[in-house]
């Protein structure tokens, strides 16, 4: 019974909160569990970005095979960036670094099923620090590359 009272409660405050701020489920639901937060260590790309509102994302990507196995966020940010770095270590993973260009502050916003506008920035910030992350890996490993070409 307590259990039932519980869950009206929360799909109640669930469906103010999105009438009242134009947040899509999907992105309701990262803000208030969001998946994949934390360090990796010794990643293969990583980047840490601050973005205009002051807020810093990091990401870490981890490539198995020229794709991603494990990736992961950070964010000193709002409840709506912690939600966009989640889909955005969420939707490295399994991509190539080709693929992984299609992930962008946009697509972001179209998985999280929409954010307000004063919010969507946060979404970007996301985006441009996986995409940072993406161009560190292929410059280690361009890098790399050139080094066992030489020797
Ligand atoms: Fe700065 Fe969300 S308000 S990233």
């Amino acid at each position: 019974m307590a259990d039932n009272v519980n869950d009206d409660v929360k799909n109640l405050q669930k469906e103010i909160f999105l009438k009242n701020d134009g947040y899509g489920v999907p992105a309701f639901d990262r803000m208030i569990k969001p998946l994949y937060r934390g360090v990796l260590s010794n990643p293969d790309g990583y980047a840490r970005v601050t973005g205009p509102c002051g807020d810093t994302m990091e990401i870490f990507l981890r490539f198995e095979n020229d794709r991603i196995n494990e990736a992961a966020f950070e964010t000193d940010g709002c409840g709506s960036s912690a939600a966009c770095g989640s889909f955005a270590a969420e939707m490295a993973f399994g991509k190539t670094p080709d693929e992984l260009l299609d992930v962008t502050g946009e697509s972001i916003l179209e998985k999280m099923g929409g954010a307000p506008e004063k919010e969507q920035h946060c979404a970007h910030l996301a985006g441009e620090t996986l995409q940072e992350a993406l161009s560190d890996y292929m410059t280690k490993t361009t890098t790399a590359g050139k080094e066992e070409e030489l020797g």
